[in-house]
């Protein structure tokens, strides 16, 4: 059985020839700025009719949408993070949970590939060196607990600084008994 791959990568989200992207949304599903806007952009308004029809998601769960107008992905992965010291200490297994959600629902649905954004980490204002460290965390946790589920999960960047970070936190993180990058 071939590995999962974790892949930090530098980029725009709606543009990773993924099966699912996950969009880091609020509460209302009904679209916002930063990447939300970015996906909405991308695939344009039949993906806020379907939002529409899902009444909301909660802090820390996700759900799954067609893809609409980004057409090399077959779905969207609406997941909505914490917003940083406003949880009551909460935040770091909310933040997980967006992950682990995630995850669950791309597989649930036949996806093969996954791309997140570095969530909570921009309007939210969790300091990204945590943030990747949960996201690395929590990614790791479900592969080790689903092998072969998924062949790619990537975490898509938007800025050298944060693709530094994701990826120190995988070296820290994706290391083996031996000492090896696993
Ligand atoms: N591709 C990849 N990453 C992106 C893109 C893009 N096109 N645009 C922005 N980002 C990055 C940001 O630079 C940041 O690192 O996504 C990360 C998450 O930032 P936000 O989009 O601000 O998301 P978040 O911090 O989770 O805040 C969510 O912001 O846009 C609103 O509706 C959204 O209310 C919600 C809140």
């Amino acid at each position: 059985m071939t590995p999962t791959e974790i892949r930090i990568v530098r980029g725009n989200i709606t543009e990773r020839p993924v099966d699912a992207i996950v969009n880091a949304a609020n509460r209302t599903l009904l679209g916002g700025g930063g990447v939300d806007g970015a996906i909405h952009r991308a695939a344009g308004p039949e993906l806020l009719v379907e939002c529409r029809t899902l009444a909301g998601c909660e802090t820390g769960h996700a759900k799954i949408t067609k893809a609409h107008g980004i057409r090399q992905a077959k779905h969207v992965i609406h997941t909505v993070g914490p917003i940083f010291g406003k949880h009551h200490g909460a935040e770091a297994g909310l933040l997980a949970s967006c992950y682990a959600e995630s995850l669950q629902l791309a597989v649930a649905h036949g996806c093969k590939s996954i791309a997140f954004p570095s969530i909570s980490t921009g309007a939210y204002g969790y300091p990204v060196e945590q943030a990747s460290r949960i996201a690395l965390t929590a990614i790791r946790d479900f592969v080790h607990a689903n092998p072969g589920s998924l062949d790619l999960v990537e975490i898509v960047a938007f800025s050298e600084h944060d693709y530094k970070t994701y990826r120190q936190a995988q070296d820290e993180i994706f290391v083996d008994s031996a000492g090896n990058n696993a």
